[in-house]
């Protein structure tokens, strides 16, 4: 189940797109949601010039504001790490499946990028700002450069 689907587009063709979905946290204090980020992926002649880390921030902003606790994904650590990512199994959290321990990341969205941080991204928020806890199920913003 998809529960947010963002989309990078450059005049109108799209670059790049980032998919949560629901998943459960297990930690020491109890299972508690949360969202699973994943998969992320951008066109290779759209790469490195920030378009999967401002999908990244616009989707854990998203969340941030619509009051959700905490993002996890399973992906490269020379990636994620440098957003903000730490180790999941330092926190004490487990998966159902077979993780190996270096690539199982968590966010706590209490330490997500102050609204001064994501608007530095290329992505317009403005699509996907929201004082409501239920983000639309699918949300468009356009890149801008
Ligand atoms: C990963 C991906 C989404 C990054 O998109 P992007 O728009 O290039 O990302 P950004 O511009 O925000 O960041 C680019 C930086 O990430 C680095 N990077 C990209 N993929 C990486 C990886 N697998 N491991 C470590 N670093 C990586 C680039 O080298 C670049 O580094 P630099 O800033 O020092 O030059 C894109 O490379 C992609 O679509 N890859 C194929 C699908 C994929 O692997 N998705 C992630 C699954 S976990």
């Amino acid at each position: 189940m998809v529960t947010l689907s963002l989309v990078a587009l450059q005049k109108g063709r799209m670059i790049g797109n980032i998919i949560f979905s629901p998943v459960n946290i297990e930690s020491p204090a109890g299972k508690f949601p949360a969202l699973g980020l994943g998969p992320l992926a951008v066109i290779p002649s759209c790469q490195k010039r920030g378009v999967g880390g401002a999908l990244i921030q616009a989707g854990v902003e998203t969340w941030r504001i619509a009051g959700h606790p905490a993002v996890v994904l399973v992906g490269h650590p020379g990636y994620y790490r440098r957003f903000g990512y730490v180790a999941a199994a330092a926190l004490g959290l487990t998966s159902e499946f077979e993780v190996p321990r270096n690539i199982f990341w968590h966010w706590s969205l209490n330490r997500a990028p102050s609204g001064e941080e994501a608007a530095r991204s290329f992505i317009n928020l403005n699509s996907t700002r929201s004082e409501s806890r239920s983000p639309p199920p699918v949300a468009t913003s356009e890149i801008q450069v």
